[in-house]
């Protein structure tokens, strides 16, 4: 039972590696550099998938939201083709197998649905994705995963919220001034801020790897919605520290350059609809509970049995 994990060196794919592992599952990344446990992306379009491969994952992905680098037209290419094209090879990859894999789970984002006040998403709205570079991009990395339906494989897309453990990501980027008492809300903070602790979005994927009846789109948020003002106070109070230092949207846009700021200054109310009725059960459901485990100086790895 081997899952191949393209992206698996990552934030992400590292919790869904460990989780898969205390499972009974072997794994195998696919990466940019070789090692122990891993193939590089060229052995996998020369050799294609190991024997005795179950499932599929995909998940690399250059970090977009990378302050150092400036939103070029050549960073966005490369934000582009770290989605697409790697999703593509591995969709080659279980297109062309003997014996293809059971199932193909592969990363998409929130951003597939426009910004807005008011509205809510579940998986069922289909009026996304053409409203700007991030959102055409979602579209293009779900099209990418598609594998000819002859081939009977299982396939489900799980379109992710911001990620929030310890270890990366925005928590690592925010822990220290807030940690100084230096936190604020980000513009308004009224913008929607769907969110996910990275221990679900790993056991959502190890969910659809493990549980037949998990097909399609599912939306990888917590069910608890919240604003970024919600999660500011939550974080900052969970870390007992005042949050009275907001930042003005200018600054990010000026970081950030204006299409990229607005994943921050603009955000969707999304509902796991599907994913809740196809049963899968949150560790950390509400804010309240994964920004207290975020809060807290060295993660825990609890044991997740599936
Ligand atoms: N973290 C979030 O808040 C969040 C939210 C929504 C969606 N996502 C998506 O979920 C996926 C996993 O997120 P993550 O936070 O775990 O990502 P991550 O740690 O930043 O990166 C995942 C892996 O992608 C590979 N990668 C990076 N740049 C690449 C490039 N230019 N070309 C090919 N591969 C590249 C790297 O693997 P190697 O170095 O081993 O090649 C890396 O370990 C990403 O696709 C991301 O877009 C993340």
């Amino acid at each position: 039972m081997t899952v191949v994990i393209g992206g698996g060196s990552g934030f992400v794919g590292s919790h869904l590696v460990r989780l898969l592992r205390d499972n009974g599952f072997k794994t195998l990344i696919v990466s940019r550099s070789p090692g122990p446990g891993r193939i590089t992306w060229s052995n996998l379009s020369k050799d294609g998938l190991p024997e005795g491969c179950t499932a599929v994952v995909s998940m690399a992905g250059e970090q977009f939201l990378n302050p150092l680098r400036r939103w070029t037209d050549e960073f966005k290419k490369t934000v582009w083709s770290s989605r697409v094209e790697t999703t593509k090879a591995l969709a080659n990859a279980v297109a062309e197998a003997d014996k293809p894999p059971k199932v193909f789970v592969s990363m998409s984002g929130v951003a597939y649905y426009e910004p807005h006040p008011t509205m809510e998403y579940t998986e069922e709205c289909s009026k996304g994705g053409d409203y700007d570079f991030l959102s055409r991009l979602t579209v293009a990395w779900e099209k990418a995963a598609s594998v000819p339906t002859e081939k009977n494989v299982r396939h489900v897309v799980v379109r992710s919220g911001v990620v929030l453990g310890r270890e990366s990501g925005m928590i690592q980027q925010i822990y220290l001034p807030f940690f100084l008492g230096l936190g604020g809300r980000i513009g308004s903070g009224q913008q929607w801020f769907p969110w996910i602790h990275v221990q679900d979005i790993a056991g959502i994927f190890a969910y659809a790897i493990m549980n037949d009846h998990v097909t399609g789109i599912l939306n990888g948020v917590a069910p608890q919605t919240a604003t970024n003002l919600d999660f500011t106070k939550t974080f900052a109070g969970e870390l007992r520290r005042p949050a009275v230092f907001p930042v003005p949207g200018f600054v990010f846009n000026w970081v950030y350059g204006e299409e990229r700021a607005k994943v921050i200054l603009e955000g969707q109310k999304v509902i796991p609809k599907r994913t809740l009725e196809l049963g899968y059960k949150f560790v950390y459901p509400d804010l309240k509970s994964a920004c207290n485990e975020c809060s807290k100086f060295s993660p825990s790895k609890p044991e997740q049995k599936m």
